[in-house]
C-alpha cells in the first residue's frame, strides 16, 4: 500500500478516535532498532512503541515463529488446551518464583486482574477488603480498576466515581506508608520503576515500607512491572532488585515483542483463593500471542538478554551522565538497564522534536523527562550513536528547554 503521510493524517481526523496526539510520521517497516518511514527515511529507535519491541523490530526468531503460528492455528479459546500457555506460564514461573500466571491482552488487563485477584483473597478469607493504595506519579493503565489506581488527576477526573478508596503515597514519604496501609487494605500497588510517571525508580526505604506494611497488616504487594519488567533493568524483575516479594505481579509491553499479550503473576497462596469463572478473557493466551511470549522469553532466559542489558546499559548510563555534564537543561538522569530517563528542567518537547528530524526516536513523559526504552538487543554502537544525535540536539535547542 503506498499513501503518503498527508493521506493519512486527513482520513484518520475524519474517522478515528482523536484520543491521541501523535507525532507527524508514519512507520511502514523495521529492522532491529531502526524504523523506516512511509518516505523511506531511517530513525533509530529508542523507544519501542513505548517499550514493547523488546527484540528489535522484524526480529528473526520472532517473525518465524509467529508466522507459523499464523499459517497453523490462531485461536481456540480457553475452551481447550494448547501448548503455549503451559509453556509461557512455567518459563514465567522460573524468572518470577511465583507459582501461576494468568494470561491477558495488555498491561491494563493485568493490572485489572490483580486489582481483581486482590479483592477475591480477602473475600475467600471472609474478611473482604475493598481498598487499596498506590503511589503519586504512578500509572497502572485507564480502565475503571486500574485508572482508580493511577495518580494523574487529569485522567481520572472526569470518570468519577472510580474504583475505591485508594490513597497515594509519596515514593520519598515512606513513612506515610505506615499510616496509609491498614487492615482495610486490600493491596498496595506500585511500578518499581514508575515509567509514565517520568522514570522515578522506587527509592529502597520505599520499597522497605511495603515489605513492613504488608507484614504488619497482611495487605497484598502488587508489583506493576509491565514496563520495567522483563530484563528491562538488567535482571528479570525489578522488584527482585529492591528486596521485594510481590504477591501479584502485571506485566504486559516486552513480553509479546509487539504481539500484544499480558499477563499476571499470582503467588500460590493468593492463587489457591480463586475458583474457576472469577475471572476470564475470549482471547487471553491464544496461540498467536503465548507463543510469542515463550519466543521472547526463550531469548531471554537462553540467549544471555539480560547479561546484554546490563553490558550495554552501564556503558549507555556512563554516557548520559557525561551528557548531563554538558548540558545545564538535563538536571538529573534516572534508571537502570535500559530504561533511561533524562529530567530536564523545562520542556522536553524541543528536544524531542528536534531529536526525531535528526533521526532518532525518544519520548517525552510528565512534559519535562525525556525517556528511553531501546530494544532489548539493541548493541553500543548504536547506543553511542543515540547519545552523539542528543548531544547534537542539546546543543542546538537546549536553550530553548532553559527559556
Ligand atoms: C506500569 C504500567 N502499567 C500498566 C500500563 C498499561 O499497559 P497497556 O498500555 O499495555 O494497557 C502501562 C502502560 O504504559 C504501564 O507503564
Amino acid at each position: 500500500m503506498t499513501v503518503t503521510l498527508s493521506e493519512i493524517q486527513a482520513r484518520e481526523a475524519r474517522h478515528v478516535l482523536q484520543t491521541y496526539k501523535r507525532q507527524p510520521v508514519a512507520f511502514v517497516r523495521g529492522q532491529g532498532p531502526r524504523l523506516y518511514d512511509v518516505d523511506g527515511r531511517e530513525y533509530l529507535d529508542l523507544i519501542t512503541g513505548i517499550g514493547v519491541a523488546s527484540l528489535g523490530h522484524a526480529h528473526p526468531a520472532l517473525t518465524a515463529a509467529i508466522t507459523e503460528q499464523a499459517a497453523t492455528l490462531l485461536h481456540t479459546s480457553n475452551l481447550y488446551f494448547h501448548p503455549y500457555q503451559a509453556e509461557a506460564a512455567t518459563r514465567l514461573s522460573q524468572l518470577s518464583g511465583m507459582q501461576r500466571a494468568f494470561f491477558c491482552n495488555s498491561g491494563t488487563e493485568a493490572v485489572e486482574a490483580c486489582l481483581k485477584f486482590a479483592r477475591r483473597y480477602w473475600f475467600t478469607k471472609g474478611t473482604p477488603r475493598q481498598e487499596y493504595v498506590a503511589v503519586s506519579n504512578g500509572f497502572s493503565g485507564r480502565t475503571m480498576g486500574a485508572l482508580s489506581v493511577t495518580w494523574d488527576e487529569h485522567y481520572r477526573t472526569p470518570f468519577q466515581p472510580l474504583l475505591g478508596p485508594v490513597t497515594f503515597v509519596d515514593f520519598d514519604k515512606p513513612e506515610m506508608l505506615a499510616t496509609a496501609v491498614t487492615e482495610r487494605t486490600a493491596a498496595i500497588i506500585a511500578e518499581p520503576i514508575q515509567g509514565e510517571g517520568g522514570v522515578r525508580p522506587m527509592p529502597q526505604a520505599f520499597a522497605d515500607a511495603i515489605t513492613d506494611a504488608c507484614r504488619r497488616t497482611g495487605a497484598l504487594y502488587i508489583a506493576d512491572e509491565v514496563q520495567s519488567g522483563l530484563g528491562r533493568t538488567g535482571r528479570a524483575f525489578h522488584s527482585h532488585t529492591l528486596g521485594l516479594s510481590p504477591d501479584l505481579m502485571s506485566l504486559g509491553k516486552a513480553l509479546g515483542g509487539g504481539v500484544p499479550v499480558g499477563a499476571a503473576l499470582i503467588a500460590e497462596h493468593v492463587a489457591e483463593t480463586i475458583s474457576a469463572g472469577d475471572h476470564g478473557t475470549t482471547y487471553g493466551g491464544n496461540l498467536l500471542s503465548t507463543r510469542a511470549a515463550v519466543c521472547f522469553l526463550e531469548q531471554l532466559m537462553e540467549h544471555g538478554l539480560m547479561e546484554h542489558v546490563q553490558a550495554v546499559g552501564a556503558g549507555f548510563e556512563r554516557r548520559l551522565r557525561a551528557l548531563a555534564l554538558q548540558h545545564p537543561s538535563i538536571v538529573e538522569v534516572r534508571g537502570a538497564g535500559l530504561m533511561w530517563g533524562l529530567q530536564l528542567a523545562g520542556d522536553a518537547l524541543p528536544i524531542v522534536e528536534a531529536a526525531r528530524e535528526r533521526g532518532l526516536l525518544v519520548n517525552r513523559t510528565q512534559s519535562t523527562v525525556v525517556r528511553m526504552l531501546p530494544p532489548l538487543t539493541i548493541e553500543s554502537v548504536d547506543l553511542d550513536r543515540a547519545v552523539d544525535i542528543l548531544d547534537a540536539v542539546f546543543t542546538a535547542v537546549g536553550n530553548e528547554v532553559l527559556a
